[in-house]
């Protein structure tokens, strides 16, 4: 069987709270028929073995778990909760999420309004079965609410011992830099990490929200390190992936499913710039006799903003593999330029425009932390 010979522990951005650099992403426990097609995917996982799925990963040292109010309404929460009640609760950090529509004849029952931040957090208490989450993050921004109101709220759940820390996810740069402005000016608790996707196949954020995150000491936590599996190695170009057995074989029998973590194999099958990153993995990997998921979770975890990378897995052997990039050797620093320059990255303007002529020779150590 294999192992995984040691954990690398973290700080959440510029909280004391540390946090294992491989967090476990629990979006496919449960199941339901809401219309998220990772939710019926027959890899998901029962309870029964979401438990081993969760014990395995704490004796691999892994001390992080990621969940959310929404992951299939709840189920993904109470898979963890009739677990957690048997662990020792203070040597795990769960982290949840609020804002999605959690009852759709209930009009109040969505969003980061006052109402629907304390409810969610109240539900997903007892569905954790838990009086404390470590980490409760707005799932994405919400236009209808005042940030005033949102941030209000998370900080008065952490000063009444609800939550411990917030973060955001799925937000784009300049609100990220609002929310860190605002904390400071109404004097509350601030915003520790970010979840966004982040991945060798998914590097928009890097232009603007990480920056932010370098800037503001905010943790970046990135999900779908595997862009849903296909950084895992386990698809090959002229096979269609099995529809019983992964996920892009499930989304490939109705790809009006596709979405950013259920990819269509369809827009891959047939991409060069893919297959060309796939074999720089591939080379990478087999120099340091690891797998490609492997290396696609360590170019993540060597990048400066990355605390913990949230990954998913459905079965003990995915857990092992992608454990084994936590700690104990390294991509080499010329392998990381190999690695950047085959992964596809779309240039915007004014992006490329501040890059290219804000060069080393204007960086000041007294004026900004952005070194870019
Ligand atoms: N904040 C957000 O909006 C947001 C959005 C999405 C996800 N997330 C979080 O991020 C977590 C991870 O997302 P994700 O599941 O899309 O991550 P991912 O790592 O990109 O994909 C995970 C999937 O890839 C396959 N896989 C994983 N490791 C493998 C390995 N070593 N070998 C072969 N196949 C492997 C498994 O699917 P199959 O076995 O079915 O092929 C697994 O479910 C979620 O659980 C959730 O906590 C957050």
């Amino acid at each position: 069987m294999a192992t995984c010979e040691k954990v690398e522990y973290r700080f959440l951005g510029r909280s004391g709270l540390k946090v294992s650099n491989i967090c476990l992403g629990t979006m496919t426990f449960g199941g339901s028929d809401d219309d998220v097609a990772v939710y019926q995917c027959p890899t998901r996982s029962d309870e029964d073995k979401a438990h081993t799925i969760l014990n395995r990963y704490r004796e691999l040292g892994g001390n992080f778990i990621d969940t959310a109010n929404k992951y299939s309404y709840g189920k993904s929460e109470s898979i963890i909760g009739s677990w957690l009640e048997k662990q020792k609760r203070d040597q795990v950090v769960v982290a949840s999420k609020v804002r999605f529509p959690m009852d759709k004849s209930n009009v109040n029952a969505v969003g980061l309004s006052r109402r629907h931040m304390i409810e969610s957090c109240e539900a997903s208490l007892s569905r954790l079965r838990t009086n404390y989450i470590d980490l409760l993050q707005a799932h994405i921004w919400d236009n209808g609410v005042p940030l005033e109101e949102t941030l209000r709220t998370f900080d008065d759940l952490i000063r009444c011992g609800k939550i411990r820390y917030f973060g955001v996810s799925n937000f784009c740069g300049w609100q990220m830099q609002k929310v860190a402005e605002l904390t400071k000016l109404m004097g509350l608790n601030p915003v520790v990490s970010l979840q966004q996707q982040y991945s060798l196949l998914c590097r928009q954020s890097e232009w603007e929200e990480f920056m932010v995150c370098r800037n503001e000491g905010i943790a970046v936590l990135p999900w779908s390190p595997l862009k849903g599996g296909l950084l895992s190695g386990k698809y090959k170009r002229d096979e269609t992936p099995d529809p019983l057995t992964t996920r892009i074989g499930f989304i490939h029998t109705d790809e009006k499913k596709a979405l950013s973590v259920a990819p269509a194999w369809s827009k891959y099958r047939d991409n060069e710039e893919f297959w060309k990153l796939m074999d720089v993995i591939g080379k990478i990997a087999a120099n340091h006799g690891k797998t490609i998921a492997q290396v696609a979770i360590r170019w993540l975890l060597q990048q400066d903003v990355v605390c913990s990378v949230v990954m998913g897995a459905t079965s003990v052997q995915q857990i092992e593999d992608n454990m084994e990039a936590s700690a104990g050797w390294q991509i080499t620093e010329e392998e990381m330029k190999q690695l950047d320059a085959a992964s596809p990255r779309v240039t915007y303007y004014p992006y490329e425009m501040i890059w290219n002529l804000n060069g080393p020779d204007r960086f000041n150590p007294f004026n900004n932390s952005v070194k870019i």
